[in-house]
């Protein structure tokens, strides 16, 4: 700044003096990382994630890129925004990109965290502390800073590259990427490949998710006569409830065998978890300790690889699990298909039958990015309900050399690997191709 006599300025004017450099700096110092602070620093935690500030926020971003921006609602009373860009390519009519990611995350207990959960500190050696560090405001604004360097390199995209923000993931999707997914809207984009969330990697390989596996909620009851505590007797509600829970618990372990015997991994076999039993009679002291109950229930949480055969699986729960033979009934919530639209497992092909994956599997290697083992994800996002309709999704979140923290305390991003994310150059022929890829498919 020139030199000048402050002391002889109005104090008005010292203050917006004051003030105006202040916004300049302010601006010089807005970074990739700074980005990135601001939009953690949004608490879109359950249960009362703040989506219009995460949107307005997004909005302004996208904006400044001269991105097309709407906001689209599929809920009477609006509360569910989903943020929908649009970097329209140059042959609009050829299938189009979808980079997806979720708006919320779930709660943090400040308590238990060594720095406020929504500060977005970065501590000396460069992590960045916040909820959604990994899971998964990083890919947000990752999407954002690809595209803001490529603009920068004078790209212009051939495919129409489109980049959504969705609600309500981590409670299941119905009013946020499912409702999405099943508009007129998203049919009009014509996507033909997307990318959404994936995981860290605490080894040097990139991880990639290729399907997710459905929860089936499995509920068994069974009646039978109740009778005195001293009586044997056969057919109590207890003991075909019993006998069930010897034929569930050998099926869980047929299936964790295989994966102890290094045949498969976790999400690739059938998980059974029991989560509840509940019988007996209550006593102001507890339990009625000399009566037989009359019925009895117990609940298991199912997780079924896209290769799992769901109508063998529901006959061995008729059968086996809760034999009409034993007075036994039972109810199964399936939380989604693992079947598409035309009947194929629900999953992306990670083979040459899959051009996307060949791309995507170059733009890795070619940026020197070392891919391990396609795998399915052991629990759910968003994704499935994009494979639904036969569309290619591969999750992916570049996080190297990354504790896996989703959902934990303290859970953190380095800014280094956060900004490899963006800034990886495939070579000084095709600008900036970050792991998004956005450049080969283009
Ligand atoms: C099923 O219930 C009926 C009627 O309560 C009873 O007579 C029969 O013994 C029960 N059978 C079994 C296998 O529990
Ligand atoms: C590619 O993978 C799919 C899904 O796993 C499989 O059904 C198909 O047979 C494979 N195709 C080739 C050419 O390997
Ligand atoms: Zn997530």
């Amino acid at each position: 700044m020139e030199n000048l006599h402050y002391s002889r300025l109005s104090p008005f004017l010292f203050l917006f003096l004051l003030l105006s450099t202040q916004t300049q700096t302010q601006q010089q110092q807005d970074t990739p990382i700074t980005r990135f602070q601001r939009y953690l620093q949004i608490n879109t935690a359950h249960p009362n994630p703040d989506y219009s500030s995460a949107i307005s926020f997004l909005k302004t971003q996208a904006e400044a890129l001269n991105l097309q921006v709407q906001t689209l609602h599929f809920t009477p009373n609006k509360d569910k925004p989903i943020l929908l860009l649009t970097w329209l390519g140059s042959n609009p009519s050829l299938p189009s990109l979808l980079f997806n990611s979720h708006l919320d995350s779930v709660p943090a207990e400040p308590s238990k965290w060594s720095q406020p959960p929504f500060s977005a500190v970065r501590s000396s050696d460069g992590l960045i502390y916040a909820r959604g560090a990994q899971d998964d405001k990083c890919i947000a604004i990752q999407y954002l800073e690809a595209i803001r360097n490529l603009k920068a390199n004078h790209f212009s995209p051939v495919r129409t590259v489109h980049v959504s923000y969705v609600p309500d993931e981590e409670i299941g999707g119905s009013d946020g990427a499912a409702k999405f997914v099943g508009s007129k809207e998203f049919e009009d984009l014509n996507v033909g490949f997307v990318l959404d969330e994936g995981q860290a990697s605490p080894g040097d390989e990139f991880r990639v998710f290729y399907a997710d596996r459905t929860p089936w909620n499995v509920i068994i009851q069974s009646k039978g006569t109740p009778g005195h505590g001293s009586r044997l007797y056969d057919n109590s509600a207890m003991e075909n409830l019993m006998k069930s829970i010897e034929v569930v618990s050998r099926f869980r372990e047929s299936q964790f065998d295989v994966v102890k015997a290094g045949k498969a991994a976790f999400s690739e076999v059938i998980s059974v978890s029991p989560v509840y039993v509940k019988a007996g009679i209550p006593s102001p002291t507890g339990f009625v300790m000399n009566m037989q109950p009359s019925e009895a229930e117990a609940g298991f949480n199912l997780r079924l690889p896209p290769t799992a055969d769901p109508d063998f699986l529901r006959r061995r729960i008729a059968e086996e699990w809760a034999p009409e033979t034993r007075n036994m009934t039972y109810q199964i919530k399936e939380n989604g298909p693992i079947r598409d639209c035309k009947g194929r497992p629900l999953l992306t092909p990670t083979n040459n039958s899959n051009p996307w994956w060949s791309v995507f599997q170059q733009a890795i290697t070619a940026v020197g990015g070392k891919l391990a083992k396609p795998e399915i994800l052991a629990s759910t996002t968003d994704a499935r309900f994009i494979r639904q309709l036969g569309i290619p999704a591969l999750g992916f979140s570049p996080m190297a050399n990354t504790p896996i923290l989703l959902h934990e305390h303290d859970e953190f991003l380095k800014d280094t690997v956060y900004l490899k994310g963006i800034e990886w150059r495939w070579n000084h022929e095709f600008l900036f191709r970050g792991p998004w890829l956005i450049s080969i498919i283009l």
